[in-house]
């Protein structure tokens, strides 16, 4: 009902906003005197966390992106290999897992069945599971060693938004939790990372306050009938995630890819008119991976894609190359996509209602998936 949605035009209009609180109570009771320390993973045991060799997340859909952009922050702070297996192949790919493979599963309703399946398995096979979960009480953090909560609050909308802002929060705490224990990271740089999850509230405001902008964009797109998101590191599970939100809410044939993978045969598809989307990672933080992703944008550009390039407030670099920017403040390498995806969240919401179509009810689709 319309009091229900506290006066928003939708849910997910209504969640998309909640994601600063979102991120910022899930860091909550999590940092003490400057650093990480995150209870649920203290009960662990430091001794059985220090051993963890090898972690495996398991998920399905926007929880899987959220998993897809936490190895690389993982993976550099705490020196452990993280790799994202989709919850329903997992069980059927004979996974290597032994009792040092730390299982973590993501999952916003705490319900869905692949998932679950999945940890039940690696139960099985020996594994300690964390399930990272919004939803108190459900059955995927009842049946793990340990339940990391987000706190995202009550998600309605079948999009899911503020969970997966929450999701990548919460493995940035394992990430940092497991970088104290192992010795990975100092004190300092700990705290550096910090900070920067403490400063992205406000930087997720500043992109909600682009909604207009990204409205009007989605105005003239209205008719396309695919679009295209391209992203590096980081960007390239918000590409994928981008691409899922547009398929999801709006029905358009929508695909994201690694910016690298562009040369390796999806440039084909690229002919004029077509909307494609660019994250364009800081050149504050590469150089070289920002050269490349503008050498990619002008190898579409002279194939007649309009580009809408998504970038760094201060990047002049890109202007002359794209057709629209949408700006946003910087953030720490590993920040950005925390930021970055509101952008594309929004695109999807506008495109469907210029579509005429229902945003938190879109057709074929069930909030939580019970059934395998
Ligand atoms: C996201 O917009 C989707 N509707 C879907 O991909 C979802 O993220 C997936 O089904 C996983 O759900 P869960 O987080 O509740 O496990």
């Amino acid at each position: 009902s319309a009091a229900e949605k506290g006066g928003w035009s939708s849910f997910m209009l209504k969640e998309i906003t909640e994601e600063p609180e979102a991120v910022a109570d899930t860091l909550r009771e999590r940092i003490h005197d400057g650093d990480v320390l995150v209870p649920e993973l203290a009960a662990l045991g430091e001794e059985a966390l220090r051993d963890v060799d090898r972690i495996i997340v398991v998920a399905a859909g926007t929880a899987s992106y959220a998993g897809q952009v936490g190895t690389y922050a993982i993976e550099t702070w705490a020196r452990v290999p993280v790799d994202v297996q989709l919850a329903h192949e997992f069980r059927y790919r004979d996974p290597v897992v032994g009792p040092n493979t730390l299982v973590v599963s993501i999952s916003q309703s705490g319900e869905t069945m692949d998932t679950l399946m999945a940890v039940k398995h690696a139960r099985e096979l020996g594994a300690r599971t964390i399930s990272i979960c919004n939803t108190q009480g459900a059955t995927i953090p009842r049946e793990s060693d340990a339940a990391l909560y987000t706190h995202a609050g009550p998600e309605v909308a079948v999009a899911s938004t503020k969970a997966f802002v929450a999701q990548i929060t919460a493995l940035y705490l394992l990430g940092l939790h497991l970088a104290r224990v192992k010795g990975t990271l100092s004190l300092g740089e700990r705290r550096e990372m910090l900070d920067e999850l403490l400063a992205v509230p406000e930087k997720i405001r500043f992109a909600i306050g682009e909604h207009e902008r990204v409205a009007e964009l989605a105005h003239w797109m209205g008719s396309a009938s695919a679009v295209l998101f391209l992203g590096r590191h980081v960007g390239y599970p918000i590409a994928l995630e981008g691409a899922l939100k547009l398929k999801e809410l709006a029905y358009i044939h929508a695909e994201g890819f690694a910016a690298g993978e562009l040369k390796h045969g999806p440039i084909a598809l690229i002919e004029p008119g077509l909307p494609v989307f660019v994250l364009v990672p800081s050149p504050r933080h590469s150089e070289e991976m920002h050269r490349k992703v503008i050498s990619n944008i002008q190898e579409i550009r002279a194939r007649g894609a309009r580009v809408i390039a998504i970038a760094e407030q201060a990047d002049a670099a890109v202007l002359p190359f794209a057709d629209e920017v949408i700006a946003l403040p910087l953030a720490g390498k590993f920040f950005e996509p925390l930021i970055a995806v509101v952008p594309l969240q929004l695109f999807a919401l506008e495109l469907a209602t210029a579509k005429g179509l229902d945003v938190d009810q879109p057709r074929n689709l069930a909030k939580s998936v019970t059934v395998e």
